[in-house]
């Protein structure tokens, strides 16, 4: 098995089993016990208002982002959206309310049990403006040119092939169209025992790539206004995500933000 199918084969474990399990806790791949309580608490501090949390089907919210990128998207009534790595919907859900009954929100993610959990979610409100659909964020199923905004959240890290990811993510917008990322970035040369651990690297860890990088990624992909802000109050919840390993030394949530060049058409 090639390194890269071992990585995404570790990946669809982890949040096979994150999606099987009950309402969880704070941090990428926690999953597990903890109440619905605990992730709301955490989606609070992430920068979601209480009423955003508490407005997602049950079972949405997973705990699993470590941004928020509906709050940078500045998503408008009627838009495309796409959501890179949807989990179980939390932003999906919170963009297809933004973009109302004329807008669309497409939530794309390679685990079967997170679509099956996402899509549950949808009927739970009979949500008519959201469709979940199986696949690779490096091999997106969605037609070239039509999406307003790509939103996601603590997931572009998680990929072997992020040139590629990127060089989708435009194939897909529109003109015009804007990139609105919360994801980790590597802030420090990680040492070899995280880099290998395939653990640390399907919990948001040692896959984070650092921001010199990431631009020269982004840019190289045609992407323009490149802006990624890492945020130091970060270090506090990624502490948590794997403690022992003090991964808060390595890495930081930053907001990340890019246009495809053009013109949006206005209507
Ligand atoms: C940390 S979770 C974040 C889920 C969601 N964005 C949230 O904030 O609740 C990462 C998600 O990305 C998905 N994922 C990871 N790599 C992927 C890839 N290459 N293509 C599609 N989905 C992927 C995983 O299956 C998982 O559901």
């Amino acid at each position: 098995m090639s390194k890269t199918e071992e990585i995404k084969k570790q990946i669809r474990k982890t949040y096979g089993d994150v999606a099987k399990s009950d309402p969880s806790s704070s941090g990428c791949c926690s999953g597990g016990q903890a109440e619905r309580d605990i992730a709301n608490i955490h989606a609070e501090r992430l920068g979601y208002s209480k009423e955003e949390a508490e407005s997602v089907p049950e079972g949405a919210n997973l705990g699993l982002g470590c941004g928020n990128p509906t709050a940078i998207a500045a998503l408008t009534p009627g838009e495309v959206v796409l959501d890179l790595g949807a989990g179980a919907g939390f932003d999906a859900f919170l963009a297809a309310d933004k973009v109302g009954d004329e807008g669309l929100v497409i939530g794309v993610d390679m685990t079967a049990e997170m679509v099956e959990k996402a899509r549950a979610n949808a009927d739970k409100i009979d949500a008519k403006n959201i469709s979940f659909r199986l696949g690779e964020i490096e091999h997106l199923p969605v037609a070239d040119a039509t999406v307003d905004a790509i939103i996601s959240n603590c997931v572009i890290n998680l990929s072997p092939d992020k040139p590629q990811v990127f060089a989708e993510a435009l194939r897909v917008l529109k003109p015009g169209g804007r990139l609105a990322i919360s994801d980790v970035v590597a802030t420090a040369e990680m040492p070899d025992e995280i880099l290998e651990d395939l653990e640390l690297y399907s919990c948001c860890v040692s896959g984070a790539s650092t921001i010199d990088d990431l631009r020269a990624m982004l840019e190289e992909a045609g992407f323009v206004d490149v802006t990624i802000e890492p945020k130091d109050e970060s270090r506090e919840f990624i502490r948590e995500w794997a403690p022992g390993a003090v991964v808060d030394e390595y890495i930081r949530s930053a907001s990340i933000e890019a246009k495809k060049p053009g013109k949006q058409s206005c209507c």
